[in-house]
């Protein structure tokens, strides 16, 4: 059994059972890029300040470079005797280089250490979700444009409402996921701010440089109360939180997959490489994906909950407890940047069945806010105007015929106002042509959505480069 870092105050090494209880990892050893990063930086900076020696830190470094190539290729056992990620790479580097290797620590605790690396893990991470919604984006406005003519019922209450254009349906998930994409930027920002530096809680009694630290990790800012900095785990809910708004965004679009591919709406066809069958019933296409993302969502939000559940009630400074945060986080990048990818392809392999989504707007009374509409732009008081709209639909009900079928003597009879050009008025192309208000869904608006659409995603891909090439990369 390797011998504990902290041993020399116990007078027994740890139970084992209590140790596997404790131990961090199997997990952790995710954030190892990021230990040696951050161990590299501390090194030199102790270097720089006359703390170390020069020669001390360059035996340090190159002893992380190598264990990080260890790593990498596999050719590294992880130990839980020595409890988490960042014992197990401080262990094999005094192995490895003997005293030198015990200089490391010094002006350093597992806390801010700790801290240290979940930031960094966390930035890193924030930029590779943010490439897969602004991808998922493109799907979206690719999906946009490939069925830029189809008219599809509108819905409200999951009743027929209005005429709408496919497109700005799509267009509506692209407006949240631009949303969420600014969520990610703000967590980033709170993100980057660097921890190293305060110790297990207090600072230190080295002359330690933190400017220096986090100029060559990247950070733009430093926490500037240690208590806050080992504790801080804000970044970690945010992160969480925009996660699970996002995760909300996926499922709602994944309950409206389900429907529109169901044989009673039969809007979409999912492409059979995007479905599974059943063992038993040899007709059924189901759509497992959307069904999964909109139960993983649940997934996700569970993993806020539990988090802000481990940090109310906690007092300063560290405490085991937010040890807890890992999983959870680990979990939801995974499971987010998952869905993200999978949804980006069930979009691609999508087919809309434009003749079904006409049907549902012909035959049917989605036009009926235009009939009254039509009233009103002849001088009729929209109040009455609806009435007299309600009145027809009523009337069709009972003949059993929908608006565009009835006579001119029959629209006559209902108000004198109708003239011969009603039934162009509402046909379902003319629905969406008039509804050209600002953001709504006329051919022009989605055309000025889809524009815009591509100037978000520019400037969007111009900050998540930016930012992939501050993450900390180890052997360069
Ligand atoms: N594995 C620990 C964590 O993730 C590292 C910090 C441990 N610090 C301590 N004083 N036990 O929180």
């Amino acid at each position: 059994m390797a011998e504990q870092l902290w041993g020399g105050r116990f007078s027994k090494s740890t139970d084992e059972m209590i140790n596997d209880f404790q131990a961090s990892i199997d997990f952790d050893k995710r954030m190892y890029n990021e230990d040696i990063a951050g161990s590299i930086a501390h090194a030199t900076m102790l270097a720089k300040a006359g703390i170390i020696s020069e020669a001390d830190k360059d035996v340090i470094v190159a002893g992380l470079k190598d264990i990080y190539k260890k790593i990498e290729a596999g050719n590294f056992s992880f130990e839980v005797a020595l409890e988490d990620i960042h014992m197990n790479i401080e262990k094999r580097l005094t192995d490895a280089i003997g005293e030198a290797g015990g200089r490391l620590h010094t002006a350093r605790s597992r806390n801010d250490q700790v801290a240290l690396d979940t930031h960094m893990y966390i930035r890193r991470e924030t930029v590779e979700v943010q490439k897969l919604i602004l991808d998922m984006q493109a799907a979206l406005v690719e999906t946009a444009e490939k069925y830029s003519d189809v008219i599809m019922p509108g819905y409200t209450h999951l009743q027929r409402a209005q005429p709408i254009l496919f497109a700005h349906h799509m267009m509506a998930y692209f407006s949240m996921l631009k949303r969420d994409f600014d969520r990610f930027a703000g967590v980033y920002q709170r993100c980057d701010i660097m921890p190293l530096g305060a110790g297990a809680l207090a600072g230190t009694t080295f002359p330690i440089d933190r400017q220096f630290v986090a100029q060559q990790l990247n950070f733009e800012n430093i926490y500037s109360n240690s208590l806050d900095a080992v504790s801080d785990r804000d970044y970690i809910m945010e992160f969480l939180s925009a996660a699970s708004i996002l995760m909300i965004h996926l499922s709602r679009l994944s309950e409206e997959t389900i429907l529109w591919c169901s044989r009673e709406f039969s809007f979409i066809e999912l492409d059979d490489a995007h479905c599974t069958g059943s063992s038993m019933m040899p007709q059924k296409k189901n759509p497992d994906v959307s069904e999964l993302v909109r139960g993983k969502t649940g997934r996700v939000m569970g993993h806020l909950m539990a988090m802000m559940t481990t940090v109310k009630g906690l007092p300063l400074a560290y405490n085991k407890d937010l040890q807890e945060d890992k999983e959870g986080i680990f979990d939801t990048i995974d499971t987010v940047k998952f869905s993200l990818a999978v949804y980006a392809r069930i979009l691609r392999g999508m087919k809309v069945r434009s003749e079904v989504t006409t049907r549902a707007v012909t035959e049917d009374f989605s036009n009926a806010t235009d009939l009254a509409d039509y009233l009103v732009k002849k001088g009729l008081p929209f109040r009455q105007a609806h009435a007299v709209s309600g009145k027809a639909v009523h009337y069709c009900i009972e003949q059993n015929k929908w608006l565009q079928d009835m006579t001119m003597d029959e629209f006559k009879a209902l108000s004198p106002l109708f003239e011969e050009d009603i039934l162009v008025a509402i046909a379902p192309e003319t629905c969406v042509k008039n509804r050209n208000s600002y953001g709504g869904t006329s051919y022009g608006q989605v055309d000025m959505q889809l524009k815009l659409a591509k100037e978000i995603m520019a400037a969007e891909g111009a900050a998540v480069s930016a930012n992939a090439a501050k993450q900390a990369k180890v052997n360069e």
